[in-house]
């Protein structure tokens, strides 16, 4: 099974637009075998767009955030509570755009853990800033991705997932899609770590995907030659027809 995980990120700027795209990517998903799509949502569309959703194994419904405690005094945040009351599966957590304005790994850590409890999928984002070239850049993904793991207890990793998204490679402002070499072996590194973890066996069960500036010209490229589960996609995933051929494409080509 390969994962195409859409990040809306803020936008669109209606419910009604939500509504349509969501529709379009649900159609595009009703004949999917081999491949599951999930959306991320903006967190005040996702119950409007949970209602009525009806549940299947090919198309889910996620957050953006969440935080780390089910309730409190904690004014402008949604629980993981929350979001399973909607039927919500999947969260991101730990995006470098959230990461950007202050979260740190152990906030990111407690996040996954509490929103796992829930059987939520946390969706748990790790990259670097820029490669340099000495590969630093190596050496801080690694603890990065220790530190975000560290409150996850080590027989609990059924749901969750990595996503490898080099800062220098996502958004409009993005120096260059990674290539799928740089994917590779940040996998080989992602892998051992969540080996180091939970153990061999639940450790390779912890499916990783890629994301930054992925479109239908590239996605192939990070699932074959990357060895990448599946893809987390921004900009691409507003466009049901450029989101739908690589949803198509993904299908095609990966049992
Ligand atoms: P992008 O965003 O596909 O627009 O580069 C990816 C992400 O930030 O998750």
């Amino acid at each position: 099974m390969k994962f195409i995980i859409g990040n809306w990120k803020m936008y669109p700027k209606t419910l009604k637009e939500a509504k349509a795209i969501l529709a379009a990517h649900r159609r595009s998903a009703r004949l999917l075998k081999r491949t599951k799509v999930v959306i991320c949502a903006p967190q005040v569309f996702v119950g409007a767009l949970a209602t009525g959703l009806r549940k299947t194994t090919t198309f889910a419904l996620g957050a953006q955030d969440v935080f780390w405690e089910d309730e409190g005094a904690r004014t402008g945040e949604t629980s993981p509570a929350m979001l399973a009351s909607l039927g919500l599966q999947y969260v991101i957590v730990g995006h470098s755009e959230r990461r950007a304005l202050g979260e740190t790994n152990k906030e990111v850590s407690q996040k996954a853990a509490q929103a796992m409890k829930h059987k939520l999928t946390a969706v748990l984002c790790v990259g670097e800033q820029v490669r340099d070239d000495a590969g630093e850049y190596f050496g801080l993904v690694r603890s990065q991705l220790h530190a975000s793991l560290a409150e996850i207890p080590k027989n609990a990793s059924a749901h969750l997932m990595i996503a490898y998204e080099p800062i220098w490679a996502i958004g409009s402002k993005a120096l260059r899609p990674a290539a799928p070499a740089d994917l590779h072996e940040m996998t080989i590194l992602i892998r051992r770590e969540l080996v180091a973890h939970f153990g061999k066996t639940a450790g390779f069960r912890v499916p990783i995907l890629y994301g930054g500036s992925v479109d239908e010209r590239n996605a192939e490229g990070f699932l074959t030659l990357g060895e990448a589960d599946g893809l987390l996609i921004g900009r691409v995933s507003l466009s049901p027809e450029g989101f739908g051929a690589i949803v198509r494409l993904v299908e095609q080509k990966h049992s």
